[in-house]
């Protein structure tokens, strides 16, 4: 079947999809939006655990209680300030508001830059993202997509798919990680120990839940429970924007996943790249390890000595 045209509007030197963003919506995030001090942002490059957070959000604002997120959509609850709905769903809502988003820091909303807000920042192994998105863009009518992943690939350190390059995204924002305001996890995180991490996420928002409230929110948090929740496993969605027979939308839920797709080739291009553009950002993630061990697996041992970010 053709993909129906995909149209792209470009604001402030990145690219977003037509479908849900305009000039105007994004021109809105940027300078109009007036950020609380009590509002809390779901920050993320795309496909990094944007949709996870959103729903462990909510969990937690609720005190564990899955109503909300059971008969609520996820984008409702906790809306995109650059989407063309933001004014409507943001505009009147009593604080605390959640609030999620994909911009750069060059974008994000001026007033936030003199507030008390508080971001959540999740960062992923940026070949897990680009595997993520090879699937979403798959699936989804309004995406850039190439079938050969070589091709993919290149899109993808172009940055010309959504929300312009992982790299830039990530290092302007990591300029904040020393912030109180500003709270940085790894989606790898989240995997190993969610517990711990909603424990993390609710000393930070200052939210004291009982123990039966935080097994609520790991459990209702789980990628079974939400890959069965119709509220966020995005099925409402009308099947011609995107098509969960093709991929659906919580497709794996793991890390690592990059190994079953990338060559030795193109892990080595793209780990050159990585040293390059990362140099001088001096935080260790999980994923550094993980560069290792696939040049072990390959027999080429460890020349990761020189990694700049072990
Ligand atoms: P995969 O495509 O690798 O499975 P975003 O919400 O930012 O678009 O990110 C989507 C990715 O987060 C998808 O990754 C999705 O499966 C994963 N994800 C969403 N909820 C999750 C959960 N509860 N546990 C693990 N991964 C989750």
């Amino acid at each position: 079947m053709a993909r129906p045209i995909t149209h792209f509007i470009e604001y402030g030197g990145i690219t977003l999809p037509g479908l849900v963003h305009n000039e105007a919506s994004v021109r809105y995030a940027h300078q109009v939006f007036q950020v609380r001090d009590s509002d809390v942002f779901n920050l993320t490059y795309p496909k990094s655990g944007t949709t996870w957070m959103q729903e462990i959000l909510t969990l937690i604002h609720n005190n564990g209680d899955p109503t909300q997120s059971q008969s609520v959509p996820s984008w409702e609850r906790v809306p995109w300030i650059e989407q063309k709905t933001a004014a409507e769903f943001l505009e009147n809502r009593p604080s605390p508001r959640l609030i999620s988003s994909h911009l750069p820091l060059s974008l994000f909303p001026e007033s936030f830059f003199t507030s008390q807000a508080k971001v959540i920042y999740t960062v992923r192994d940026p070949r897990d993202v680009c595997v993520s998105l090879y699937y979403y863009a798959k699936m989804s009518s309004f995406l850039e997509y190439r079938e050969n992943f070589g091709e993919f690939i290149e899109l993808f350190t172009a940055g010309k798919i959504l929300f312009g390059s992982w790299f830039d995204h990530v290092k302007a924002w990591l300029t904040y990680k020393d912030q109180t305001n500003f709270l940085l996890l790894t989606y790898d995180e989240l995997l190993k120990d969610l517990r711990g991490s909603v424990l993390h996420i609710c000393q930070f928002l200052e939210k004291d839940l009982d123990a039966s409230a935080v097994n609520s929110v790991v459990e209702n948090a789980s990628f079974e429970m939400m890959k069965g929740n119709k509220m966020v496993n995005y099925s409402l969605i009308s099947e011609d924007i995107m098509n969960h027979k093709i991929s659906p939308f919580l497709r794996k839920g793991i890390s690592g996943d990059w190994k079953n797709h990338f060559t030795l080739e193109q892990s080595d291009a793209f780990r050159q790249l990585y040293q390059e553009k990362m140099k001088d950002v001096g935080i260790k993630f999980p994923w550094d390890e993980l560069q290792s061990e696939i040049h072990q697996e390959f027999g080429e041992g460890n020349d990761n000595a020189a990694f700049p970010l072990s």
